[in-house]
């Protein structure tokens, strides 16, 4: 591929600006400074970008702590999305939000351009657990919690599968989904007659949202985090 979309791809900058570093020597192919940009190059050719080797990553995975009043998708005519929060280093990636969170619902959301991934952790037959964190107007009761674990009818006549909820106060609680289906935490406590103030996200996988995050931020993957 081309020295500037392996740099790219790398999400070292925009494609000019890693244009710029090219034409003025900054980058070297097997230690060799290469000044064209269309120069062909392989993962297996040794990079360096600024004095910095560049490690190939044609993926990209990012966690962000979504905050209330943007929606998860990647453009809108009037609404700001998740994407509009994301560094333009990042612009030539296809980045897509991995599955939804309602516009006033808060906490960990995926982003990346990892189709074969996304569609893995949004299947149903994935059983990928969700957690979230609740607060409601009205009491969570005992009897919330016997409900949930055998499952409610939500919109449309559909049972909900087993779920599990660990109740934190009385108008707070922790509820784990193996299911996506649409706002489907509200209209779990709707269908026992409470009403939810505010939801975040705090569990998608085997990821965990990273609390340091403020709303709106994100960051890269770690290399021992992903979904699976
Ligand atoms: N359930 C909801 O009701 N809303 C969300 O945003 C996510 C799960």
């Amino acid at each position: 591929m081309r020295l500037d979309k392996f740099l790219a791809d790398s999400a070292l900058g925009s494609r000019s600006e890693i244009k710029n570093v090219i034409k003025k020597g900054g980058v070297t192919v097997n230690s060799a400074v290469i000044k064209d940009s269309a120069f062909k190059v392989t993962e297996n050719d040794s990079v360096t970008y600024m004095g910095q080797p560049v490690f190939y990553t044609p993926f990209i995975y990012l966690m962000m702590n979504k905050p209330s009043g943007v929606i998860s998708a990647t453009e809108d005519k009037t609404k700001k999305t998740v994407l509009s929060l994301i560094d333009k280093k990042y612009a030539h990636y296809d980045l897509f939000p991995v599955g939804r969170l309602d516009i006033d619902t808060v906490g960990l959301l995926l982003i990346s351009n990892d189709g074969e991934m996304a569609h893995k952790a949004l299947s149903p037959k994935s059983h990928v657990e969700k957690t979230y964190y609740v607060e409601t107007e009205k009491e969570i009761t005992e009897e919330d919690r016997t409900a949930f674990t055998e499952g409610v009818y939500i919109a449309g006549g559909t049972k909900t599968l087993p779920a599990e909820l660990n109740i934190l106060s009385s108008k707070s609680a922790n509820l784990t989904i193996c299911e996506g289906k649409f706002h489907q935490v509200k209209l779990m406590f709707e269908s026992r007659g409470n009403k939810v103030t505010y939801l975040k996200r705090i569990r998608f996988g085997n990821l965990t949202l990273d609390e340091s995050l403020k709303e709106g931020e994100y960051r890269p993957l770690k290399p021992d985090e992903s979904v699976f």
